[in-house]
């Protein structure tokens, strides 16, 4: 196994690591790490295109998804036709508390008054569970999808979760993930052809307009751009 801890290490290996496809970046890291690695799955188009890479090369392989039970029905729709497709079982982590006891803890749509609080309960606490006990995680972060993102490395440390995390798709554009979701067949949210193309919780996702940036649709109206997971 890689020294985990060593940043420059790390830093070597995912410089070596942009002349590779994704999907070996995928075979490098279960190879390595499988069964403490699990995919973060938000049933987006890049998450869906890693779905199915990770399907060809390790089916048996861990894939998790943040239930904010604020998702969109296209959203469960979007996993349920995945799991007929490649019969995965996606391992759903909830908020410790209920929407109902977080109205009557915070007020009733926290997310229109504090959202950074609101993704602390319902995705930040519960990533932490998720990747508790992992060595690594797989994200379907890219660097061209924000500022924020734009140094992502394809294997890095991350420092506020403790852990490697692997972005196997950080190098490549939103037009080479659709490639390769229609050269695959890969099911995908329909959301995506009805002016989504970056989707969250309901209420903090709105349809963008052609020109807009493809992340304006997410927390529009608020200064911040990331819910905590990545920042
Ligand atoms: S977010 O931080 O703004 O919500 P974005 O929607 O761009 O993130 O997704 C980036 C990556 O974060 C996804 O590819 C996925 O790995 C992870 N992610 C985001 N939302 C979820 C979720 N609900 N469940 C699991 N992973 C998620
Ligand atoms: Fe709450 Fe919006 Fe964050 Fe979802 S994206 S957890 S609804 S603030």
């Amino acid at each position: 196994m890689v020294d985990l801890m060593s940043a420059d290490k790390l830093r070597e290996l995912s410089d070596s690591f942009e002349s590779k496809s994704p999907s070996e970046v995928l075979g490098w890291a279960l190879k390595e790490f499988h069964p403490q690695i699990a995919l973060a799955c938000s049933f987006g188009a890049e998450d869906v295109a890693l779905v199915d890479m990770i399907y060809k090369i390790s089916p048996d392989a861990r894939i998790f998804y943040l239930d904010t039970d604020f998702h969109f029905p296209e959203t469960y729709e979007t996993r349920d036709r995945l799991i007929a497709k490649y019969g995965i079982n996606f391992q759903p982590f909830k908020a410790a508390i209920t929407l109902e006891e977080q109205d009557a803890e915070h007020g009733s749509e926290l997310y229109l008054r504090d959202p950074d609080l609101c993704c602390k309960i319902r995705k930040v606490e519960p990533l932490t569970r998720a990747l508790s006990g992992l060595q690594a995680w797989i994200t379907g972060i890219r660097r061209d999808q924000a500022p924020t993102r734009a140094n992502a490395g394809i294997v890095e440390w991350d420092q506020k979760f403790n852990l490697v995390k692997v972005s196997p798709l950080a190098g490549w554009t939103s037009s080479q993930v659709w490639d390769y979701i229609g050269e695959n067949q890969v099911p995908y949210n329909v959301l995506h052809d009805n002016g989504y193309p970056s989707i969250g919780c309901q209420p903090c996702t709105k349809v963008v307009k052609s020109g807009e940036d493809p992340r304006a649709g997410r927390w529009s109206g608020f200064q911040k751009t990331e819910c905590g997971l990545h920042q």
